[in-house]
């Protein structure tokens, strides 16, 4: 996905700039083009349900008009403290919150995030893209820190259940499946969500959610996040919020948001992204109510989430994105 000069200039027109401080009210369903250490003094206090957090992690990393130079563990730490806990006057007191780091950065950020939140769960999640190494294990995965602000907080296990193939279809002593199912699609067994997840794509250029931003999430990651730890309705916040993907998915989730970036380019085509979302509010890889292992889409009874907007109803400057990906 790209942006036209003509797209530049109208979700340009949306971004937020805050001068002062404003009320939850405004920052409803908005991204903020701003450095998110000018914009923390603006934001009212308690009205984040759920904060996703994404910073660049401790590698050089060009991000536009945010570029980030590798340094030290100890410094590392000493810009996250600058601020991490400047976040927690916004954040409501059954607030549910994940930060993301790669294993060189993933220290740093346990000690920070334990002196001031209740740490859940380390997630390890499988990047399957990453460069071979000669003289080291190939990287290819990452960390994500579930911490709450208290232990009052909101879990929905139920509505994060992956749904596998069965390898080993067991059959009870009257020869019924056990803990699974037998359909027209093949077998399959509905299971627990764990804190390793194997089942997510890094966006490649084929997938409608891909963009040219650097490290953009995936949207099915996310939506394993906001489906666990938030309710339709709730206030969805992210502090880097890259290329759109956190307000993308809480908006096909039902859900409120509101991001902050510095790199205006990237603002746009996160607005880009959410005004397509008005029109397909399909997730790759989650359809049924369920998440699906990677390559299974033969498996899938179509994706009963999608909006399936007939064409003439989509403005006419989405139309051709939205054919370029139309199934
Ligand atoms: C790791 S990326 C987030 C990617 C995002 N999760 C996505 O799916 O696209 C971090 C983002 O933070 C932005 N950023 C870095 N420093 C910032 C700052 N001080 N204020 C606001 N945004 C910043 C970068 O421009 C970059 O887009």
């Amino acid at each position: 996905m790209a942006l036209s000069g003509e797209e530049r200039e109208r979700y340009g027109r949306k971004l937020l700039r805050l001068t002062g401080r404003v009320d939850a009210g405004k920052l409803i369903n908005t991204t903020i083009n701003q450095d998110l250490s000018q914009v923390l003094d603006h934001l009212p206090a308690r009205f984040v349900d759920l904060l996703f957090i994404d910073p660049p992690y401790n590698l050089t990393k060009d991000f536009g008009a945010a570029s980030f130079e590798e340094t030290s563990p100890e410094e590392y730490a000493s810009w996250v403290s600058s601020w991490l806990p400047r976040l927690l006057p916004i954040l409501k007191p059954t607030a549910s919150v994940y930060i993301c780091s790669d294993w060189r950065s993933s220290g740093a950020i346990q000690s920070i995030v334990e002196k001031h939140f209740v740490i859940q769960n380390r997630i390890t999640w499988e990047r399957e893209k990453g460069r071979g190494a000669k003289r080291n294990w190939k990287n290819c995965s990452e960390d994500i820190w579930f911490c709450t602000v208290s232990k009052d907080f909101f879990f929905n296990a139920d509505a994060v259940r992956l749904k596998r193939r069965v390898i080993a279809p067991y059959r009870d002593a009257r020869g019924k499946p056990k803990d699974w199912d037998q359909t027209q699609n093949g077998d399959f067994r509905l299971t627990c969500p764990s804190n390793l997840w194997t089942d997510l794509t890094v966006p490649f250029w084929s997938m409608p959610e891909n963009t040219d931003h650097p490290t953009q999430k995936p949207e099915k990651l996310l939506a394993k996040v906001i489906l666990a730890s938030s309710r339709e309705g709730d206030f969805v916040f992210d502090p880097f919020l890259g290329s759109g993907t956190t307000s993308v998915v809480a908006r096909k989730l039902g859900r409120l948001y509101c991001g902050i970036e510095l790199d205006t380019e990237y603002c746009c085509l996160a607005e880009k992204r959410l005004a397509m979302a008005e029109f397909d509010n399909a997730i790759q890889g989650y359809s049924d109510g369920v998440f699906w292992e990677r390559n299974s889409l033969a498996y899938q009874n179509g994706n009963k989430r999608s909006r399936n907007i007939a064409t003439d109803q989509v403005p006419l400057c989405l139309r051709e994105e939205r054919n370029r990906y139309a199934k």
